[in-house]
C-alpha cells in the first residue's frame, strides 16, 4: 500500500495544516518540559529532538505511520534473515556481523555465525601479526602503510572510520586509501609508500569493480617493478571479497583472501572483512569495541517500543519533513574534525538506498523518497553555507553532532567549537524577531542611519528562525560510540526506505552508467571521429580526441 494511503498519512496532511503559524520558540516557551519529552539516550548517546516543528500529536501520528508501514514486522524480518532485499533475491544481514549474543542468526535455514566468527577470528590473527611485527614483507620488514584500493562501500566505510579513529592508530601503521579510476589517486598514494614495508587491500565485494580493479593492476605493477619480486605479491597483497574464482585469478592465494557474503551490502559492509584496514590500524580489541557498539544500537533498534526509538525517531522526522514540508535535503553536521568523512560516508549510506522512484513490487512511487544528503564539518560550514539555512527560503533539517571531550584538547579550543555547536541548533530555531533586529541595531552605530537604510538592515538581520535540527552528544569519539552512531544511521535509513516503500538494499541505478562508459571506452580508441551517440556526446568525445595528446 503506498505511504499516502495509510490513515495516519491522511491524518498528519490534516495535523500539519494545523501547524502552518506553529514556531518552535513558542512552544519551548509554552512548555518547560519538552526537552524531557523530546530526547532520547542511547547508552552514552544523547539526541536531541525537542528543535523540530513537531507536537505530541505529530509523534502520536508519526509512529502510527510507522505502525501502518509495519516497521516493527520488517525489522524482525531483516534481522531474521529473510530475503528483504527482493530484486536480488537476498538476505540483509549486515547486523550478524555484529552480533554479539550467542544465539544462531539464520539464513537459508543456515546459522551464519560460525562463519562470520571464522572470518573475524583469521582477521583477528593476522592483524596481529602485521601489527606485532611478525608478519613481516619481502626484506624482513615490519610493515608502515596499508593501502585500501576499493570504491564506494569498499572504500568509504574503512576510509571513514579509519580517519574517525585516528587517536586509536598503531604508532607504526599509516593508512591510504585509493578509490578513484583517475591516475593521480594511485600515483599521489604510491608516491609516499616504500614497495618493501607496504601491504595492499584490494577490496571488492564482487572484484570486478573497473576502477578497484584498475588500481589493483596498477599497484601491482607498481610493486613488481620497484621490486622486481613476482613472487613476494603473495606477502604484499591481500583480497577482500565474496568472489573467490576472481581473487585467485588475479593472483591473491586463499590464504591472503578475506571473504564475506552476499547478504551484506557493500555501504553496510565496514563491520566485515572489508573492514580489515580498521582492524589492523586500531587493533582487533578496538574493533570489537566498534562491533559491540553497533550492536548495542542493533539491540535497542529491534526491542525498543517505537515511540522511543531513536532510528525510527529520527526516520520519522526525515519523513515529515520530506513528506509535509517539502524539504528536499538533509545536511549532517558534525562538530567532530574526526567525522569530517562522516557526511561522505552518510551520502552513500542513504543516497544509495532510498533514491529510488519504484517501490518493492516494481510500481511508480507516489511520492518523493530519499533526500540529497550533505554535510562538511563545523565550524567551517558555517563560514561556507550556513547563510542558506539560517536565512535561504529552502527548508534543510539539519543533524548536528559533537563530542563532549576531544581526543586532543588545546586550550579552550573545544569549547569555543561546542559553544558554536549550542549556538548554532539554538539560533536556528530562536531566529531573531524583526524588533530585536531593530533594538539592536538602535543599541549600534546604524543608529544614525537613515530610515530607508535602517529598515534594509532590520529586514536583512532578521531571522524567522523555526528551521529544525536534530543534536546528538556524546562524551568522546570513541570506537563504541562511533559502532553506535553508525548503526543508528544504517537502521533510520531502513525504516524510511520501508515508509517509502522501496527496497534500500539495491543499487541498479548505478549500472546504466557503468555500461554507456564500456562503450565509450572502445569509441575512444583512434583518431576517427565518432557519431554513434547524441550530438553533444559525439562533439565532446571527439574535441577530446582532437586535444589529447599523443
Ligand atoms: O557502483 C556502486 C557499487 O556497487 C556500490 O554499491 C559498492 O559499494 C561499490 O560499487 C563497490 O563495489 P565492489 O565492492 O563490488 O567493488
Amino acid at each position: 500500500m503506498p505511504p499516502t494511503d495509510h490513515p495516519a498519512w491522511t491524518a498528519l496532511r490534516e495535523h500539519r495544516r494545523e501547524l502552518d503559524s506553529l514556531h518552535v520558540r513558542d512552544l519551548f516557551e509554552a512548555d518547560p518540559g519538552r526537552f524531557g519529552r523530546f530526547h532520547a539516550e542511547l547508552g552514552d548517546v544523547l539526541v536531541d529532538f525537542s528543535k523540530h516543528r513537531i507536537t505530541n500529536v505529530t509523534l502520536r501520528l508519526l509512529i502510527e505511520l510507522a505502525e501502518q508501514a509495519q516497521v516493527p514486522r520488517w525489522t524482525e524480518a531483516m534481522f531474521s534473515g529473510e530475503r528483504i532485499n527482493r530484486s536480488e533475491d537476498r538476505a540483509v544481514l549486515h547486523t550478524a556481523l555484529r552480533h554479539q549474543a550467542a544465539t544462531p542468526v539464520l539464513e537459508g535455514g543456515r546459522d551464519v555465525m560460525p562463519d562470520v566468527r571464522e572470518v573475524l577470528a583469521r582477521m583477528r590473527t593476522y592483524a596481529r601479526a602485521v601489527r606485532g611485527g611478525q608478519q613481516l614483507g619481502r626484506t624482513k620488514l615490519p610493515f608502515t602503510d596499508v593501502v585500501n584500493i576499493g570504491i564506494g562501500g569498499s572504500d568509504l566505510g574503512p576510509k571513514m572510520v579509519t580517519t574517525a579513529l585516528a587517536p586509536y592508530h598503531h604508532d607504526r601503521l599509516r593508512c591510504h586509501f585509493v578509490s578513484n579510476i583517475d591516475p593521480t589517486d594511485v600515483q599521489q598514494v604510491l608516491r609516499q609508500v616504500d614497495p618493501n614495508t607496504t601491504l595492499f587491500l584490494i577490496v571488492s565485494k564482487t572484484f570486478t569493480t573497473q576502477e578497484t580493479m584498475a588500481n589493483a593492476r596498477s599497484a601491482r605493477a607498481w610493486f613488481v617493478a620497484n621490486t622486481g619480486d613476482e613472487a613476494a605479491i603473495a606477502k604484499h597483497f591481500v583480497a577482500i571479497s565474496t568472489n573467490h574464482e576472481a581473487v585467485s585469478a588475479f593472483g591473491i592465494a586463499p590464504e591472503a583472501t578475506f571473504g564475506f557474503w552476499d547478504w551484506v551490502g557493500g555501504r553496510f559492509s565496514l563491520w566485515s572483512a572489508v573492514g580489515l584496514s580498521i582492524m589492523l590500524v586500531i587493533g582487533p580489541q578496538r574493533f570489537d569495541e566498534l562491533l559491540r557498539g553497533a550492536y548495542r544500537a542493533d539491540e535497542h533498534f529491534r526491542h525498543t517500543p517505537l515511540a522511543h526509538n531513536v532510528p525510527v525517531i529520527l526516520a520519522l522526522l526525515g519523513v515529515w519533513y520530506h513528506g509535509f514540508w517539502g524539504a528536499e535535503t538533509h545536511a549532517i553536521l558534525p562538530y567532530d574534525q574526526n567525522l569530517s568523512l562522516f557526511p561522505a560516508y552518510m551520502q552513500q549510506a542513504d543516497m544509495e538506498s532510498n533514491g529510488k522512484q519504484i517501490d518493492r513490487d516494481g510500481r511508480r512511487v507516489a511520492l518523493d523518497t530519499g533526500p540529497i544528503v550533505w554535510g562538511e564539518p563545523g565550524t567551517n560550514g558555517q563560514h561556507a553555507f550556513y547563510q542558506l539555512l539560517h536565512q535561504g527560503t529552502r527548508l534543510v533539517p539539519c543533524d548536528f553532532l559533537a563530542a563532549a571531550n576531544s581526543h586532543a584538547p588545546l586550550g579552550a579550543q573545544h569549547e569555543i567549537l561546542l559553544s558554536n555547536f549550542f549556538a548554532q541548533t539554538e539560533a536556528l530555531m530562536r531566529g531573531r524577531s524583526r524588533e530585536e533586529a531593530a533594538a539592536l541595531l538602535d543599541n549600534s552605530s546604524a543608529a544614525s542611519l537613515s530610515p530607508d537604510r535602517r529598515e534594509l538592515l532590520t529586514a536583512a538581520t532578521s531571522f524567522h528562525g523555526n528551521r529544525p535540527s536534530t543534536s546528538i552528544l556524546y562524551p568522546l569519539l570513541t570506537p563504541g560510540i562511533l559502532g553506535s552512531l553508525i548503526a543508528l544511521y544504517e537502521h533510520k535509513i531502513f525504516v524510511q526506505g520501508l515508509i517509502w516503500e522501496v527496497n534500500s538494499f539495491d543499487q541498479m541505478g548505478v549500472e546504466l552508467g557503468k555500461t554507456l562508459a564500456q562503450d565509450v571506452l572502445r569509441d575512444l580508441e583512434g583518431e576517427a571521429p565518432v557519431s554513434s551517440h547524441d550530438a553533444s556526446t559525439n562533439a565532446l568525445i571527439n574535441a577530446y580526441k582532437r586535444m589529447r595528446s599523443r
